[in-house]
């Protein structure tokens, strides 16, 4: 049992294995936040708040002449707004009489014994093995009747605390909301820095650590996904904290639209850290009766450092969030023939590379962008989902089973949530891209983005995308969104729900995705947007793996997937091996280095075989071999970044098996100086009591000697050279 009620029904402590999280609704009802952090006991904690009487933080008036009570200095679970605290508020209301002010109060609670699932969003799902607690709170606004339940979800073990809110309009006018983020705490004491993943297309989820401060610290996204250039993936942490030491805290939003994340330090030293969906373009009326749902963010501590913090995302994603058959069977090792022929290609080079990739042990060809409507460039045909059978030289019915007849999956390229002016679909319905009358629009990729909001469009997609998978064998999509959405506007929906448009829009691509899969349960899905540009939690509901990034150079990739590791499981992230110099950087790496990173994904190739040479070509059996040897480890394993990205002339992370009876290291040399220092490798998390032998020179420590002493290669590997360790344990 994770959630505790104590003092009259006012205290209420979540416990997960290693954290705490208290609230307190106070004598006048206000809900407090007194403690989140190292697991302690569930006692009344109130005592932590310090009041004071604080120069223009004013007082409330059942404070009754206390002016040591403000809403501007209290930590509140749903700070008010318009009513004196001048911090940032999480609710913001328009009423109908024009007034803003929202003074939210502890009304009740109840328990439920099971995950709460969000409704038409994704959200952490119960297993038979293990469902989450929910403590649902009702507060009440002051005045208005607006009716706020916090739902709080615990899922003891994983040490994870999901938050988010339904408000409804239960007054008796119609009301706006201004803001409506799933989440606001408040840290008592204490520095923190927060690190957050940013990038662009390319060059996804570097990782930034700045100082919180009383200037506000914020990231997000408004382009109507989650972005290559923010992540809804952010983590508040004490100065002092590293891999494997020190407090740290995640915030994961379940949601692949605009977001955003802020932490600022108040007037008192308390820092108040707040997600949700972005503020900026929303604004949502909500008549009499009717609700309104925030996403989830999933919260996670870890008192040891961030390797566990991510440790523990990359459990709960896995086993919660990810779902299908796909969500522990081996995913098949696949070949894209995007860099290999871009558009240019035929069914006889398809089939070709085809049968190169399936004698060398390929598992699945994926028929990337290309093959429907009029599309031999990027600049026409989106929307037309008909295949283009002169290109194709037949059907795809043929193409799948001339695949299947090879030992092949079939996987095939969709971009649904698009539009190309130059298209059948769009010459028929102008209306369905997002545009604005009057008003020439912003193209991007030269493309115009649907109106996922509306039924009818998501229909037609359905229905297309059913005809194309219903009448092939296919086992696989891609599915992309290539450009951020601007010029917003909607045809069906009234000039007063202009604001709900983005919400709106996400909700329908939520609802699409969850009917094909209905329709095609054994589907594997692997997300994409230009590569990472929709790398978020939601998105693993659906797709289990994503494209990590169109970026596929070898030491770039060394980067974005790092920064993608801290939330993201490793399974999550497609990893291929394409052709040098790379297509995007014009580097050389070799066929092992290559090889070697993109170990750590899901992993697949996107090159001409044709042009790999026969010695590359058994090094591709040797390393599908190897990635299928270590599966259990990348896929269902720990895993560990031994090193940062800065200040040291090698990358290396680790995976170590759940029963720890194996481990296996990656190295890459990202860098090479004169007069070299030794590579020492770091090792970490082998069972102290057991012993293993190590692949590289045969030694057999205990794990502890291991863990305390890790590597020391004799040589100095030279630049972008790469090495692959493995732990067994030993019976000598
Ligand atoms: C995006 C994807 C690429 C490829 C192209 C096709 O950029 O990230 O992998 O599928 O679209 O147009």
């Amino acid at each position: 049992m994770g959630i505790f009620v104590s003092g009259n029904d006012r205290v209420f402590t979540l416990q997960t294995k290693d954290s705490t999280y208290q609230m307190k609704a106070d004598t006048h009802d206000v809900l407090l936040h007194t403690y989140y952090g190292k697991r302690i006991d569930p006692e009344d904690l109130e005592e932590l708040i310090f009041k004071a009487d604080v120069g223009f933080s004013g007082n409330p008036p059942e404070a009754n002449g206390d002016r040591t009570y403000s809403l501007d200095c209290l930590p509140q679970e749903l700070p008010s707004s318009g009513v004196g605290d001048y911090r940032d508020d999480m609710l913001r209301l328009t009423h109908a009489d024009g007034s803003t002010a929202a003074d939210f109060r502890f009304q009740g609670w109840e328990i439920s014994p099971l995950s709460r699932p969000v409704p038409g969003m994704p959200a952490l799902y119960d297993t038979p093995e293990e469902s989450g607690e929910t403590l649902i709170i009702t507060m009440r606004e002051k005045v208005s009747g607006i009716t706020v339940r916090l739902y709080y979800g615990v899922f003891e073990e994983e040490n994870i605390i999901t938050r988010s809110i339904q408000v409804e309009n239960s007054g008796k006018t119609p009301v706006v909301l201004e803001k409506a983020l799933s989440c606001s705490l408040d840290y008592l004491f204490g520095d923190y820095e927060m690190i957050h993943f940013s990038g662009r297309h390319a060059m996804e989820r570097s990782l930034y650590r700045v100082p919180v401060g009383p200037a506000c610290v914020s990231v997000g996204s408004i382009r109507g996904t989650s972005s290559h250039q923010q992540n809804p993936g952010v983590i508040l942490c004490r100065p002092e904290t590293t891999e494997d030491f020190g407090d740290c805290y995640g915030f994961c939003l379940v949601y692949s639209g605009n977001f955003q994340f802020s932490a600022q330090k108040d007037q008192r030293g308390q820092t108040r850290v707040q997600m949700g969906i972005h503020p900026d373009w929303f604004r949502f009326t909500l008549e009499p009766g009717e609700v309104f749902d925030t996403p989830q963010v999933i919260l996670s501590y870890s008192p040891n450092g961030l390797t566990t913090l991510s440790q523990q995302y990359h459990d709960i994603l896995r086993e919660h969030m990810c779902r299908g058959v796909y969500k522990h069977a081996p995913r098949p090792v696949l070949i894209n023939n995007w860099e290999a022929t871009y558009f240019n290609f035929n069914r006889e080079k398809i089939l070709n590379i085809a049968r190169q990739a399936s004698q060398l042990g390929i598992e699945m060809l994926v028929l990337d962008d290309g093959w429907f409507g009029k599309r031999d460039d990027d600049n026409s045909g989106l929307g037309d989902w008909f295949v283009n059978e002169k290109k194709m030289g037949g059907t795809l019915k043929q193409l799948g089973e001339d695949l299947h007849a090879m030992g092949m999956k079939f996987g095939l390229w969709f971009e649904p949530e698009m539009i190309s002016e130059d298209s059948d679909l769009y010459r028929a319905h102008p209306d369905w891209a997002i545009q604005i009358p009057g008003r020439e629009p912003n193209r991007g990729r030269n493309q115009l983005v649907l109106d996922m909001s509306r039924k009818e469009i998501r229909d037609y997609l359905l229905e297309r995308i059913s005809d194309i998978l219903g009448k092939a064998p296919i086992d696989y999509v891609k599915w992309d969104v290539n450009r951020s959405i601007c010029d917003l506007y909607s045809h069906t929906l009234s000039p007063k729900q202009s604001g709900e448009i983005f919400h709106r829009h996400i909700l329908g691509v939520y609802d699409l995705l969850e009917r094909i899969l209905e329709r095609f349960p054994d589907l594997l899905l692997e997300g994409c947007s230009g590569g990472g540009g929709r790398f978020d939690a939601a998105m693993l509901y659906y797709s289990p793996q994503i494209w990590c990034s169109d970026n596929t150079d070898a030491i770039n990739r060394l980067s974005i997937q790092y920064g993608t590791s801290f939330f993201y499981p490793i399974s999550a992230m497609g990893a291929h091996i394409s052709a040098v110099p790379n297509h995007q950087t014009g580097r050389s790496t070799s066929f092992k280095t290559r090889g070697n990173v993109a170990l750590s994904g899901s992993f697949g190739y996107e090159l001409d075989l044709n042009r790999v040479s026969d010695e590359e070509k058994e090094m591709v059996k040797e390393q599908i071999a190897t990635f299928k040897h270590f599966y259990d480890l990348t896929h269902e394993g720990d895993y560990y970044r031994l090193t940062g990205m800065r200040d040291q002339e090698f990358v290396a992370w680790e995976f170590v098996a759940k029963d720890k009876s194996h481990a296996m290291l990656t190295m890459v040399k990202t860098d090479s100086q004169g007069n070299p220092l030794p590579v020492h490798l770091p090792v970490k998390g082998l069972d102290e009591n057991r012993k293993y032998v190590c692949s590289y020179n045969g030694s057999i420590h205990s794990g502890r000697v291991w863990n305390q002493c890790g590597l020391t290669l004799p040589i100095v590997p030279t630049e972008y050279d790469s090495l692959v360790v493995e732990w067994s344990e030993s019976d000598a």
